[in-house]
């Protein structure tokens, strides 16, 4: 009986340094991740057979692997990848001129239309893998300290990698 009571007490001891520990443990700020250059981002293009097709839509780089239909080799939204295609989503345009980050001039409504599809389609289906370095990075090249990955909800943390 007696040394029931001491095995509970070491337990509730133990327990209690785990908690502890817990609690002192410091959190990362965020989690680690990938950076892509232009050039990077431009390999996952669908071309090349075994390798995942990326594009970036506001700086977002998503895997649309799973998409091969709309953006295979020779499917009709292949233009968008490999790049960020911010522009021609906005507008719902493959014109080569809007194949671009390039915001500038959009009205509100291509605006609205672009956070729609963002959020909509591409947070909602496609895994993010990273970051355009525009978007992690200043025009000089320091990290951008107002950088926040997006939330998504839909895929566990390994996803991002
Ligand atoms: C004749 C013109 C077009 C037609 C008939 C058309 C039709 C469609 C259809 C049927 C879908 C599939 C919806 C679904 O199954 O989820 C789709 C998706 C989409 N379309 Fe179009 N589309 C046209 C032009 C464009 C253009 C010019 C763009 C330029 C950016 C565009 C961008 C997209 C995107 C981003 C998706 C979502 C693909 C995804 O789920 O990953 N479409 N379109």
């Amino acid at each position: 009986m007696a040394a029931n009571l001491v095995l509970l007490l070491l337990l509730l001891q133990v327990l209690l340094c785990f908690s502890d520990h817990v609690k002192l443990e410091p959190k990362p700020a965020t989690k680690p991740v990938r950076l892509f250059t232009e050039e990077d981002l431009a390999n996952y293009n669908g071309h090349t057979e075994e390798r995942p097709i990326y594009l970036a839509v506001k700086g977002v780089v998503f895997d649309v692997t799973k998409g091969k239909a709309f953006y295979g080799k020779g499917a009709p939204y292949n233009a968008l990848t490999g790049k960020d295609c911010t522009r021609a989503v906005a507008k719902m345009s493959l014109a080569p001129e809007d194949l671009t980050h390039d915001t500038t001039g959009l009205t509100e409504e291509q605006l609205q239309s672009l956070e729609s599809v963002f959020k909509d389609t591409y947070k909602e289906k496609y895994p993010i893998v990273g970051y355009t370095a525009r978007r992690i990075l200043n025009e000089d090249g320091s990290p951008n300290k107002d950088f926040k990955p997006e939330d998504q909800p839909n895929f566990s943390l390994k996803d991002e990698f």
